[in-house]
Order: structure tokens, then C-alpha cells, then sequence
């Protein structure tokens, strides 16, 4: 008998990650990425230190995997970087005590795919943006290749801002990335005439730099944005100043 798409999506419920989700949400990771991450980051995730998240269950499923996590969305606040001023944030740059919250991982189950489940999971993320008043923007970054992630995106009205070359690197190859973001808050603020400057001077020099990356293919070109996937692990990240006591890593989706 086949199943209606409504009525399969009437028995997914959404919670936050728990403590007793860790052995489940390792092995989801690992069957959707491809990149490792480290134990400490599932950790961080399920005891909520300093990454907020939520899981979707399938409450029709038998007694004992009822709330057993099918989805997943881990996200964090940030304190956002100069390069995450410049293409995120664009205009809005005088408030000092702005906040992004930016998307680690994201992830459904293939047989639960096309459900709207991570549509749900993403519109949690971006309530809980919105409920800080500081947030200006969700975001995150996308492997250039990852196009229902791409499409899904897109559908979710994130806007592209940003092709970033050379952003991951992971078993032995470089890959471009995307970032996307969504504005809440009045993330977006009208631009000045000098404000519209120096956002063409900044796209010039995005463009430029994209364009000499391309150029000297395997040469000491130090992009703006820092590399945060190496050689099938997450590397501890750097430039930025993550909110809370953990800052150890910058996951990216
Ligand atoms: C990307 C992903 C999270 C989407 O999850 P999902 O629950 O299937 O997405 P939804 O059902 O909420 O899809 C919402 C919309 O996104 C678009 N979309 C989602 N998957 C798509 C696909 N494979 N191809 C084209 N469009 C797609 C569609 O427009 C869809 O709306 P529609 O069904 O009304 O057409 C899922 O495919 C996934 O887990 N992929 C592997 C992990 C991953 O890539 N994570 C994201 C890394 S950035």
C-alpha cells in the first residue's frame, strides 16, 4: 500500500537533541557526510553546549524506535567575523552587538526525504533567530556539488551571497562552496550611496579573488574566508569568536 505524503508527515514530531540521541545522531552524521566529525562536537551537540538543536521522530514507527532521530539541525550563535560583516551583513555595519546563528549540520534520513522535515527543521532555526533581537542572519555553507541541498535552500528563500573558492578540502581535493544566508531582524538595512560603494568593492573583490584562485590553481592564495574542512576531519577553527565557553570547532554543513 502506498503511503500518502501527508499522512506520513502527520507522524513526524520535532524535539530538541538529548543526551540519549548520541549513538543515533554519530551514525546519521556518518551515513550524510562525507567528512568525520569529531566526538566532541556530538557531544557539544546532544548536552547543548553552546549549539542549540532539534531532532524529528517518526512516532508511527514500533514502540522501541518511536523516538529514535530520523532529522536533525544543529546550529550555533555567533559573534560574526569581518568577512561575515562584509558578506552577510553588507550595510548593517555599525552595531557592534549583532549575532548571526550559523547552521552546522543538517540532515534527514534518505527514506524520509521530501517529507518537508528539514523545512520544519530550518523554520525552528529561524524562529529562534528571530527571537534574539541582535540576530541579523542565519547562514551557513553548502559543498558547491550538493544540489537538492542547493535547490532546498533556495526554497527556503536563503539567498546565495557568495560562490567561496577552494572552502573545503577533504580527501585530497579542494571544493568551492557557497554561502547562504537568510536576513531576520531587519538583517538587510537599506544601503547608502557609500554603502552601495563599498559593496561593489566588495563583490569586485570577491570576484578577483575567486579569479586569482582559479589562476594560480595550486599556489599560497589565502582565501578571506578561512578553509574549515581538512583531510576528512574538522580542523579547529581560528578567525572566529563563537559565542560561549566552546570554540574549539567550525562545523560546516
Ligand atoms: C537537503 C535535505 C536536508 C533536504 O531534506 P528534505 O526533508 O528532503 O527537504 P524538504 O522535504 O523540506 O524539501 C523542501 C524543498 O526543498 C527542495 N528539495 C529538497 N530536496 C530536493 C531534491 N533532492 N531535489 C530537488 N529539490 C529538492 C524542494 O523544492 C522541496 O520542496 P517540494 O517538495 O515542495 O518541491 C536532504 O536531502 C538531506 O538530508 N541531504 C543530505 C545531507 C545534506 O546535504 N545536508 C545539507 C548540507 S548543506
Amino acid at each position: 500500500m502506498v503511503t500518502h505524503k501527508s499522512e506520513r508527515a502527520q507522524y513526524i514530531a520535532y524535539r530538541p537533541i538529548r543526551p540519549s540521541d548520541l549513538e543515533a545522531l554519530q551514525e546519521i552524521h556518518a551515513s550524510l557526510f562525507p567528512i568525520r566529525y569529531e566526538s566532541q562536537f556530538f557531544l557539544n551537540v546532544v548536552n547543548s553546549r553552546d549549539i542549540i538543536s532539534w531532532a524529528a521522530v517518526d512516532s508511527s514507527r514500533p514502540y522501541e524506535k518511536a523516538d529514535e532521530l530520523i532529522a536533525f539541525v544543529t546550529a550555533r550563535v555567533v559573534i560574526p567575523s569581518q568577512a561575515e560583516v562584509d558578506d552577510i551583513l553588507q550595510c548593517d555595519t555599525s552595531d557592534k552587538n549583532r549575532r548571526l546563528v550559523y547552521i552546522l549540520t543538517l540532515g534527514v534520513a534518505q527514506q524520509y526525504r521530501n517529507l518537508g522535515i528539514a523545512s520544519s527543521l530550518v523554520r525552528e532555526v529561524i524562529n529562534y533567530a528571530s527571537s534574539i533581537p541582535a540576530c541579523r542572519a542565519v547562514y551557513l555553507h553548502v559543498i558547491a556539488y550538493n544540489r537538492p541541498a542547493i535547490l532546498f535552500y533556495r526554497r527556503m528563500a536563503f539567498r546565495c551571497l557568495r560562490r567561496l573558492p577552494y572552502f573545503y578540502y577533504i580527501n585530497d581535493q579542494h571544493f568551492d562552496a557557497y554561502l547562504y544566508a537568510y536576513h531576520v531582524n531587519g538583517g538587510r538595512s537599506p544601503c547608502s550611496a557609500l554603502d552601495l560603494i563599498v559593496a561593489v568593492a566588495t563583490y569586485l573583490r570577491s570576484f578577483f579573488m575567486s579569479l586569482t584562485t582559479r589562476l594560480w590553481k595550486h599556489g599560497d592564495v589565502v582565501p578571506a574566508w578561512p578553509k574549515c574542512k581538512e583531510a576528512n576531519s574538522l580542523l579547529p577553527n581560528s578567525n572566529r569568536i563563537i559565542q560561549g565557553a566552546d570554540s574549539s570547532g567550525l562545523q560546516c554543513v
